[in-house]
């Protein structure tokens, strides 16, 4: 019998404090910063975000998403054989956020491993937990996207500061004896790593470079529309299905401009496109698996519909994947 991966449970969390672009703007201002509501939510849709206090960890707001992800499948921490964890803000330079959540669970001895390819990493990560059960080293993955990119923003650059938030999202994939992942198509080519970057590193106990994110944000739209079109048609193809087949898109979730200019390509109508980015802000790894929860929770994706997931972020990556939810 074919051996398939399937997603079993969905989770995620906010951490509480959530700041609507009036609230974030309040604060700009005070630092002599000028931005407004009607910029932001005309550039790019976003109207709030959340942002995690000082104390709070990417670990911490994926163990709170993985546990709500463990019980819509019904499944205990000592189910799982299997900890990814994506993001590009670590707790600490290592070990792995994975280890962490796994410490926090309470288990220990499975494989856990984090999966850095920023806005993408989801989709890399869905995609390896996939290729493993798919291949009998495991058969219950916990799947997590987690960042809180708060930490990374720098508040004297409007460009990007009022674009990022904090969450986290999470799936439980099984092994199954019916189809769920159907398709995956990944991309990366590092000759753009300038255009979106955190340049710092650590060396000789100093931080060297900045440590906040830089990016060319038009640079960045252009590449992006292009790439999500290729590795959306590259994935449908896969899975022998054309964009009619797809119930609904789950986008990254990092602009609804580049989320409506991507489904127009695709000549997919603009209902069947999920939109969390004005709630949540761009949530990088974590944008996607909060997404698909909040669309879960609300009853807008069903058991059995085909869903078409897709992100590109810094490197650059991107790519896309396929599935019967
Ligand atoms: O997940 C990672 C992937 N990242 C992305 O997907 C980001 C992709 N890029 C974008 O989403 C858009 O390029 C942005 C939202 C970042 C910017 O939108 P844009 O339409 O490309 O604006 P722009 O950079 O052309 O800036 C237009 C104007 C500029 O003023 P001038 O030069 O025309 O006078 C900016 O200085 O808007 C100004 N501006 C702002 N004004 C108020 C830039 N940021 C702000 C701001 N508030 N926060």
């Amino acid at each position: 019998m074919t051996r398939y991966s399937r997603i079993t449970g969905t989770g995620s969390y906010l951490p509480p404090r959530r700041l609507t672009n009036a609230d974030l703007a309040a604060e700009l201002a005070a630092k002599g910063v000028e931005t407004s509501d009607e910029w932001i939510v005309e550039r790019t849709g976003i109207r709030a975000r959340h942002f995690a206090a000082p104390d709070v960890f990417s670990s911490d707001l994926a163990v709170e998403a993985a546990k709500n992800a463990l019980d819509a499948a019904g499944l205990l921490p000592s189910d799982v054989d299997l900890i990814i964890v994506a993001t590009s803000t670590p707790d600490m330079v290592f070990p792995s956020v994975a280890c962490i959540v796994q410490n926090k669970l309470g288990i220990g001895g499975c494989p856990a491993f984090d999966v850095q390819a920023v806005c993408c990493g989801f989709i890399y990560a869905l995609t390896l937990a996939d290729a493993m059960i798919k291949t009998g080293s495991a058969s219950k993955a916990l799947v997590i996207g987690a960042e809180v990119f708060s930490r990374i923003l720098d508040f004297s650059d409007r460009t990007t500061c009022v674009l990022f938030g904090d969450g986290a999202g999470a799936v439980v994939l099984e092994a199954s004896d019916t189809p769920g992942i159907l398709a995956s198509d990944l991309h990366a080519d590092g000759k753009n790593v300038g255009i979106l970057c955190v340049p710092g590193h650590v060396s000789g106990g100093q931080v060297l470079g900045s440590p906040l994110l830089k990016m060319d944000g038009q640079a960045v739209f252009k590449l992006a529309v292009g790439m999500l079109e290729s590795t959306a048609r590259a994935a449908l193809d896969k899975a022998k299905l054309t964009e009619a087949d797809i119930d609904w898109m789950v986008p990254h979730q990092a602009n609804i401009r580049i989320m409506r200019s991507t489904a127009r390509k695709l000549k997919m109508p603009l209902e069947k496109v999920v939109v969390t980015v004005d709630q949540h802000g761009n949530t990088s790894a974590a944008s996607i698996p909060l997404a698909l929860d909040v669309s879960v929770r609300s009853g807008t994706i069903k058991k059995g519909d085909t869903l078409m997931l897709e992100a590109v972020g810094g490197g650059f990556t991107w790519g896309a994947v396929i599935l019967k939810y």
